[in-house]
């Protein structure tokens, strides 16, 4: 089956990826963990994303899932968080010899959520490896890196 045309500048980022991160905030110890993200075709012009995280020692993390809408070289992130929080990603996409995708984010936040109100997305990809970002302006703190790991692709 071919990929819907919209889908072409992120055709790369389709496919099972896993790696490891760092996670920081000026609240909290810095952290470490084991990532796992994947970017599925369903045959439409989105791609079904979902994200699972672990501690080093497997414990369950943080997951997330949404839908990344293409319309090159905008893109739209939608996603919801178990933390409470609805995401909504605005930016574009960059498809040249490393594919960059922004996202500035508006959050809606559940009434018992930690309060986060804007963030801000990074996906890389050079090659087989793929590079997360995230900031964040959370529980009071100016913009500032939560998040970054590096995945590779995994194949079969
Ligand atoms: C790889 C994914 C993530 C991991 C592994 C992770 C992990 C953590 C950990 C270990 C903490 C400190 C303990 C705690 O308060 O539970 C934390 C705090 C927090 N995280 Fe994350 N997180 C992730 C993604 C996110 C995302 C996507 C958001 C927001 C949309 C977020 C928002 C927060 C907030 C608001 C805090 C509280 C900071 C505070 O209380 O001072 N996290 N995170």
């Amino acid at each position: 089956m071919s990929i819907a045309a919209a889908l072409e500048p992120v055709a790369r980022l389709i496919g099972d990826w896993e790696g490891e991160g760092l996670g920081t905030y000026p609240t909290i110890r810095d952290f470490r963990y084991r990532e796992h993200l994947s970017f599925v075709d369903v045959g439409r012009p989105f791609l079904h994303y979902e994200q699972r995280t672990w501690s080093p020692e497997g414990r369950p993390m943080h997951v997330e899932t949404g839908y990344l809408r293409i319309a090159a070289p905008v893109a739209e992130f939608v996603l919801a968080l178990p933390t409470g929080q609805a995401e909504l990603g605005e930016g574009t996409v960059h498809d040249e010899e490393t594919l960059v995708l922004e996202l500035t984010g508006r959050i809606l936040n559940s009434a018992t959520a930690k309060p986060v109100t804007a963030t801000q997305r990074t996906y890389i990809i050079e090659g087989d490896l793929l590079r997360t970002q995230f900031d964040m302006e959370a529980v009071g703190q100016p913009m500032g890196r939560h998040l970054e790991s590096v995945l590779h692709r995994r194949l079969g």
